[in-house]
């Protein structure tokens, strides 16, 4: 059976039982614990903590999951996949253990012909958390299973959470016997190979405060409802449906790993032994390519794209694996455009969405590759640079290379640790792999405590969930500029408070808030809020945690206290100001793509009053001619007038609609959809913008650049900005006319004339100096030193350049003529000094070497050169030394000709 029909049979299913089938979330989620959606269980977390009430009782979804914690054992064992799809149903206070249980049961065992799993009933082993007497006697009488095949098992096996604070439950596990091919009799407690988990059925009770391991956690207390959060395993269910040994050998992902072993001209399984752990090398790289090229694709699809930081990096980490698995194989051409579209034929079976996107998810993947081509190149020199540094250090010992020199291949170079490792391996070289994880570890832990900070204004995550769990803050930035609110909570330096006193900075929670808290690009609202007593500055405005708005505040002339009555008031030019540029930014990006096509996906923003940024894939630079017509096309729009307006409807009806739904938007009943002009621009967003577009008033693109391998940034000034912009041009203009004495229109003319004339008064000024220097040649002959038989002329040209100085000893040496041996030693240079001597071949005769002086000459100087016997050049850095460098010359060429 397909995966894409195990799939839909899972939907059926549970949709003819009575739950809403919902869609899957973006694997970007809004979650400040999670770097991406790993359980099916997320997009529902407000639910099953009693934060938020569904509109469901039932619910189910096959939600896109990825966990790279386990990436090293990828390919290795064949239950690491780090992308998979978690199909699941869902109660919200509805049935509970027996209900779950039974539900499965059915699906399992109904058999294929009726549209059902057909798995045999008697190959079924479930476990039960140790006290859950409820949950054995539902498997035992209810359904009829002996009590030889239900086991008990601990915390670590049967007790689920999220690995991090959250809902939590015991649970109960369905394993399948493959087979005594896979293993050892006795069960799940004996082989999880032969006995394969596949269905984990979460009774949900527990909220839990803090997990420190699967075992070790603390229970906050029960969940407002008891509720079920199951997750089927699709790629299991498809192994077992399937028959094959593991997740990488499915119909969704083997096409790609039998394409790759073709191109590597492997025979993917011969050389392996039977025994899943022991597999062969190319076995294990063949998986690798085939897991890492499908969560690439699925990652880029939800708009991810490649960096060196959270996501962006695990993305990049996973395409450079692909990549560098198949250059072990052997093949070193680019390998993606091999193996993505297959993928992509594969997946979009399930998720057409691919197949529409395809051209800008191929373009930001092959961009990387190509990166890391040339980074590969570069980095090999580095690397092979250290290595041989790190060898004659060691003398006769063990050579080894520095933590801090990996991490700095690792840091500027992006060059993969196992690379280096392996590398310098091959070399004979050990790398201080414990130092190198040091420094990892310490960045790492710079960067999230600067996310932390920056987020939540240096409070725990807990301070936030107290104040949350006293209501979420009413949200009126879209509606007024000023309310009335009650103070709900005060927080100074991650602590709540009663009180903020005049001159302290902390935060202020209220009851509602006109302030729009940075999101989706657009920063904080400026405004202060009015108390009682006295005035709070906002300087930021923050949601550190969902529902929640937290207002940094500094108090300026009076305290503020808990459950004062305030009045928000949000600067109204500031948000004039803020919402031209946001709208500005959608009119961007809608000309963006008009002039370059669909795939000019932005995938990142950022606006504030009068400026706006948008970074989006494409991998050149715009020409100046591209650029004005966005420019044009954009002002055109805003000229137009057309009407500015937000709608809410669900997530599908958004898709269907054609709104652009962007990295990290989430997954919510409703979303918010903003349009200029119907559809002439669609996205999804959050922001807040003007009612028509002439609102904007005028965009002005000031530059163009490149940020990381296929990412372009467009930057440009809104409203008045833009005038003022074009203004400061139009004074410039002024200027520079009145400069170069013409009128603005044959300003270009003109600059280019005196350009030229500019060159040309250079070359005739070259050409008089080179006469000049020559001009001295004659004299300098005079001045010729007879050194037993060789005649030498030496000349300090002092601050004559290079070229100079090489021109004036090659004039000298021919005017010395051929009768007789001659050597010429000039220096110039000024502060950088330089030599260049020159001999003739009666000279060379004589045993004198214009190499051999110029070493002796350079290292007077400080520096260092060489040449040919005819002809050298050298170079130092102490320019008072040139007067001796000459004379060190003079004394070789007598020690020689003596
Ligand atoms: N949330 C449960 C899991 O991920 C079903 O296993």
């Amino acid at each position: 059976m397909e995966t894409a029909e195990i799939r839909r049979r899972w939907l059926r299913y549970f949709e003819q039982h009575g739950h809403a089938v919902v869609p899957s979330a973006p694997l970007i989620y809004d979650d400040p614990n999670l770097l991406f959606v790993n359980a099916g269980m997320v997009p529902f977390k407000p639910y099953l903590l009693g934060q938020q009430t569904p509109q469901w009782k039932r619910a189910t979804s096959v939600q896109k999951c990825v966990r790279t914690g386990d990436i090293e054992e990828v390919g290795k064992t064949s239950r690491h996949g780090t992308f998979f799809q978690m199909n699941g149903n869902f109660s919200f206070g509805d049935y509970f253990k027996e209900g779950a249980i039974t539900l499965a049961w059915g699906l399992i065992t109904t058999p294929q012909s009726e549209g059902g799993y057909g798995l045999d009933p008697e190959r079924i082993w479930p476990t039960v958390f140790r006290e859950d007497d409820e949950a054995y006697a539902i498997w035992r009488d209810v359904i009829g299973i002996p009590e030889e095949r239900i086991t008990r098992r601990d915390e670590e096996d049967n007790y689920w959470s999220m690995g991090v604070p959250g809902p939590g439950g015991p649970s109960s596990e369905l394993f399948y016997d493959r087979g005594p091919e896979y293993g050892a009799e006795g069960g799940p407690a004996v082989d999880e190979d032969r006995y394969m988990e596949f269905w984990n059925l979460v009774f949900m009770q527990d909220e839990l405060s803090a997990v420190r391991s699967k075992s070790d956690f603390d229970v906050q207390g029960p969940l407002p409802a008891k509720n079920i959060d199951t997750g089927m395993g699709l790629e299991r269910m498809a192994c077992l449906l399937q028959g094959v040994d593991n997740l990488y050998e499915i119909d969704e992902v083997f096409p790609v790993l039998d394409r790759a072993a073709e191109l590597t001209g492997k025979d993917y399984g011969a050389l392996s032994q039977a025994d899943a752990a022991h597999s062969h090398p190319d076995d294990v790289h063949l998986r690798v390519v085939a897991d890492h090229i499908r969560s690439s694709l699925m990652l880029i699809g939800d708009g991810v794209t490649p960096g060196n930081e959270g996501r962006g990096y695990v993305l990049r980490r996973m395409l450079r694996r692909a990549v560098r698995a198949m250059r072990l194989l052997g093949y070193d051409k680019p390998a993606l455009p091999e193996l993505f579209p297959i993928s992509i034929e594969r997946m979009s079976q399930s998720y057409p969405e691919l197949e529409a996107d395809a051209a800008r998810i191929k373009q930001i993947a092959y961009a990387e590759e190509e990166a890391f081509r040339r980074t590969l190149a570069q980095g090999t020199t580095i690397l092979d640079s250290a290595v041989s540094r790190a060898k004659t250090a060691a003398g006769g010992a063990t050579p080894s290379l520095a933590g801090d020199q990996a991490f700095a291949l690792h840091d500027t170079y992006g060059f993969p640790i196992d690379l280096t490792l392996e590398m310098a391996a091959e070399q004979g070289v050990k790398v201080d792999e414990d130092g190198f994880r040091r420094l990892m570890t310490e960045q790492r832990e710079r960067a999230k405590a600067d996310a932390k900070s920056k987020k939540s204004g240096h409070a725990d995550t807990h301070v936030w969930k107290d104040l949350r769990g006293k209501g979420a803050t009413e949200f009126l930035a879209y509606d007024a500029l000023d309310c009335e609110a009650t103070v709900t909570g005060l927080v100074l330096d991650g602590t709540q408070v009663n009180e903020l006193q005049p001159g302290q900075s902390g935060q202020v929670i209220l009851d509602r808030t006109t302030f729009y808290a940075e999101s989706g690009g657009q920063i904080a609202d400026d405004g202060i809020i009015v108390t009682p007593q006295g005035r709070l500055r906002v300087r930021d405005v923050q949601r550190p945690v969902k529902g929640l708005i937290a207002h940094t505040v500094e108090a300026l002339d009076g305290p503020v206290s808990m459950g004062d009555l305030v009045q928000a008031q949000v600067d109204s030019e500031w948000r004039v100001s803020a919402c031209q540029a946001h709208s500005g930014t959608h009119v961007v990006h809608a000309a963006l793509r008009q002039v370059l096509g669909p795939s000019a996906l932005q995938s990142g923003s950022y606006n504030k009053p009068g400026y706006l940024r948008l970074d989006f894939a494409w991998n050149s630079g715009l020409s100046s001619d591209t650029r004005s017509e966005i420019e044009e096309v954009a002002n055109l729009a805003v000229r137009q007038d057309l009407p500015v307006a937000a709608a809410y409807m669900t997530l599908p009806e958004a898709k269907d609609l054609g709104a652009l739904a962007l990295f990290g938007e989430t997954y919510d009943e409703q979303v918010r959809v903003v349009e200029i002009g119907g559809e002439w621009s669609r996205e999804l967003c959050g922001g807040t913008h003007v009612a028509h577009s002439s609102q904007v008033g005028a965009l002005s693109l000031t530059g163009e650049s490149s940020v990381g391998s296929g990412v372009r940034r467009l930057e440009a000034f809104v409203g008045m900005e833009a005038l003022r912009y074009l203004a400061k041009e139009r004074a410039l203009v002024t200027e520079l006319s009145q400069l170069v004495k013409a009128q603005p229109a044959e300003l270009k003319d003109r600059v280019a004339e005196l350009l030229e004339r500019v060159k040309e008064a250079e070359r005739a000024l070259n050409q008089l100096r080179q006469q000049q220097v020559l001009a001295q040649a004659g004299s300098l002959i005079d001045q010729a030193r007879d050194l037993n038989g060789v005649r030498f002329v030496a000349h300090d040209g002092g601050a004559l350049d290079a070229g100079d100085v090489r021109t004036l000893a090659l004039d000298l040496r021919g005017r010395l003529g051929d009768e007789s041996p001659s050597v010429v030693a000039v220096t110039g240079g000024g502060e950088r000094p330089v030599v260049v001597i020159a001999t003739n071949d009666q000279a060379r005769g004589r045993g004198v070497k214009a190499g051999d002086l110029v070493k002796v000459a350079a290292q007077t100087l400080g520096g260092g050169g060489g040449g040919k016997p005819d002809l050298a050049q050298g170079g130092g850095s102490d320019p008072s030394k040139r007067g001796l460098a000459l004379e060190q010359v003079e004394q070789t060429i007598r020690d020689i000709v003596r």
